[in-house]
Order: C-alpha cells, then structure tokens, then sequence
C-alpha cells in the first residue's frame, strides 16, 4: 500500500537550509502496524507529513495504492487525505466549545448523507475507540487526556480511513491510559485489518507495534520485525 523510495526533505529558512529527511526507503503493506521511532528532531513529523499527504518531499517518490503521491496538487492531496486516511495529532485539535460528537462528526461534514447518518456513525467510532457513552455530550474541554485521546481516534476513524496515522498519541498520558490507546489500535488493527503507523520517541511505545523503524537525524537506521511486541 505504501511505498517510499530515497525521499528527502529540505527545509528552508532564508539563507539556510536544513535536510530533516536524508533519503528514506521502505514498504507498508495492507493491515500492518508499524512504529516509527526515534529522537526529537529525527524527521518522525516531517515523515508522517509527508506519508499522510499533508506535505510533498523534496525529492523521491512515493506511492500510496499505486498512486504517485509526491506529483499531486494540492487538491489532490486532500482528496486522498479525506478518503484514505485517519490523523491523530499529539496537539488533537478539538474544537474545546463543541460536544464531542460534535468534534467527531467534523470530518463528515463534506458528506452528503444525513445528520443522523453522521451522528450513528459518531457514536459508532466513539464507542470503537473506548470513550464512555456519559462523555458523548461533553464540551471537550470537560474531558480529560485520556478521554481526549480517545475523542482524537474516534475523529480520526469516522471517515472510514484505511491508514491511520498517529503522531505521539500516548504522549501526554499516564502509562496505564496510555496502554489502552495503544490497546484500541491492536484492536483496530487486528479486528477491522486497518494499517496503522504509530509514532513515538519512546522505546516502550513502539514495542506495542509489530515492527519499528527507527529514524535517526533524518536517516532510517533500522527496519525490523518486533520480535518482543507487547500485545494488550
Ligand atoms: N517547517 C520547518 N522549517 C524548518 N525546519 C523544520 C521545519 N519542520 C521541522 N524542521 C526541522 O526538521 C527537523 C525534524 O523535525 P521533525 O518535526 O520532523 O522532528 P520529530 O522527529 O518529529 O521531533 P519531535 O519528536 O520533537 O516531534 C528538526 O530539526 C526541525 O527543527
Ligand atoms: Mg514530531
């Protein structure tokens, strides 16, 4: 399904430049869950920019279900985003006067079918990602980061992603609400088959994912099966 070849990314900032992603190569089948690992300012957002559609490397290709991705508009790039894919930001952007099927139902509003349509299809996703069915009418802001997290994933699933893309999404939780965030995308991954790409700096983190590519001042370092996954 997704497949890079030497892609690079140069920032530029006036005169100076800075090459956050030094040529990267690998494949992601279909229904893998795959973590990407590394330190702070290794290039894990500026990947995941890039492998979501919200950003076009430098140089290099890459293609998503066959599709050449870094020769798109900028149209285009959100038409794949809107059909394929799923975001869970570290900073959730939830909209804090809205309800939370509200926040949920956001993605759908380009839909055409009905509101009551979206609002079963809001619930359905709140209730896959593990939030409580007294917290549905919350403003966001009454929730805690936690609940937040999973409000984020519920959003991120409504719209039905095949690819579900998470940047630090344990990142400002407690270890035991952290392993159930970790524990819904197991569940994700393993009962709808969705493909997940979880980023992380933390080692313990990505041990919940199937295989870990590490990424290192904008290299790939390793690419390996995780031969000691923790399965929740
Ligand atoms: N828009 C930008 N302009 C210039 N430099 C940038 C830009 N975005 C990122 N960088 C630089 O590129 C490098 C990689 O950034 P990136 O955000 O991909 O790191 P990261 O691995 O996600 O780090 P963190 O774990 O802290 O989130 C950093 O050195 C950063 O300063
Ligand atoms: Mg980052």
């Amino acid at each position: 399904m997704i497949e890079v070849k030497g892609i690079t990314k140069t920032y530029k900032m006036g005169d100076s430049e800075f090459q956050a992603l030094k040529g990267a190569t690998f494949k992601i089948e279909d229904g893998e869950f795959v973590a990407i690992m590394g330190p702070s300012g290794s290039g894990k957002s500026t990947l995941m920019h890039i492998l979501g559609a919200l950003d076009t490397p430098t140089s290099g290709t890459y293609f998503l279900d066959g599709k050449d991705v870094s020769t798109l508009s900028d149209d285009e790039l959100a038409n794949i985003r809107r059909e394929k894919i799923g975001f869970v930001f570290q900073a959730f952007n939830l909209l804090p006067r809205a309800t939370v099927l509200r926040n949920v139902m956001l993605p759908l509003v380009y839909d055409t079918v009905k509101r009551s349509e979206r609002k079963a299809r809001a619930e359905e996703m709140l209730k896959a990602a593990g939030l409580d069915e007294d917290h549905f009418n919350h403003l966001s802001n009454q929730l805690s980061g936690g609940q937040i997290q999973r409000v984020a994933i519920a959003r991120a699933l409504v719209n039905n992603p095949s690819l579900i893309l998470a940047d630090e999404p344990t990142g400002n939780l407690d270890t035991q609400t952290g392993e159930i965030v970790l524990g819904t995308f197991q569940r994700l991954n393993k009962e709808q088959g969705r493909t997940i790409i979880l980023i992380t700096h933390e080692p313990d983190v990505a041990q919940h994912a199937e295989r870990i590519i590490t990424i290192r001042d904008g290299n790939i370092v390793s690419d390996a099966k995780n031969l000691h996954q923790i399965i929740i």
